[in-house]
């Protein structure tokens, strides 16, 4: 009986061999080419949060999403972030206190508008918050540059929800900024929202979005 493994560990073992731990990890060789991930990463798309259904990832898919999103540059190796999982009855809890301060903030919004703001996570199965959570580094890592590696944590996670199978979209909305909404998220004073991480099945396809002319973007700096 001790032997035999049931669903959930073979499960885990596969991603084990698949995903090694960085423990396990070896990285790629610089230049190994992967036609597939150029394929993914030119053709992705953010979804809506409000065309998501559940299931979201599972607590192994979950791990694995957050290890790649964790597996993001990061200047002298400081960690500057965090996440905060909103799942099952914490959506609808976190969404009382969205629609209290919403109104609070807003006394003259209408009943329909508050009751929207009282609904918003439960728009998906799961929202990650990622907190920027800058450290006093002796060292000098500017705090922009760790804001940017919550950035780039963010980015990190939208790919690997996406490849994991699921929709994924990149909101800051208004309670992203609320200092009464960082202290229900018991945030420290130094760390802000970077952002909260939607995720869940599709329910539609995306279609494509204007997208920037990245010539006229780009010029070669002259002296
Ligand atoms: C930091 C950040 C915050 C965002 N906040 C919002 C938001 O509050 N509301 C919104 O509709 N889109 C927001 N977006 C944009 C969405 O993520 C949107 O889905 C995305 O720009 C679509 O682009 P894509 O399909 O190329 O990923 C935000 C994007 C970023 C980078």
């Amino acid at each position: 009986m001790g032997d035999t493994m049931n669903n959930e560990d073979m499960k885990k073992t596969k991603t084990m061999a698949m995903y090694p731990p960085p423990d396990k990890c070896n990285t790629l060789k610089a230049a190994d080419a992967n036609p597939s991930v150029l394929k993914f990463l030119s053709q992705r798309r953010s979804a809506l949060a409000r065309a998501m259904a559940a299931p979201g990832p599972t607590a192994q898919e979950l791990e694995l999403i957050l290890r790649i999103a964790a597996r993001s540059p990061d200047h002298r190796k400081l960690c500057p972030w965090r996440f905060l999982l909103f799942e099952g009855d914490a959506r609808a809890e976190f969404g009382d206190h969205l629609a209290k301060i919403f109104q609070e903030n807003n006394p003259n919004m209408t009943s329909e508008r508050i009751e929207h703001e009282r609904t918003r996570f439960l728009r998906a199965p799961l929202v990650v918050g990622v907190v920027s959570s800058p450290k006093d580094c002796p060292r000098g890592t500017p705090k922009w540059e760790q804001e940017l590696s919550a950035g780039a944590v963010c980015m990190n996670m939208l790919l690997a929800a996406r490849a994991s199978g699921f929709a994924a979209q990149w909101l800051s909305e208004w309670y992203a900024f609320d200092g009464r909404i960082n202290g229900i998220l018991k945030l420290e004073k130094t760390e802000r929202m970077a952002g909260f991480i939607y995720m869940g099945k599709a329910t539609e396809n995306p279609s494509e979005r204007l997208r920037p002319n990245v010539p006229n973007l780009t010029q070669s700096w002259q002296n």
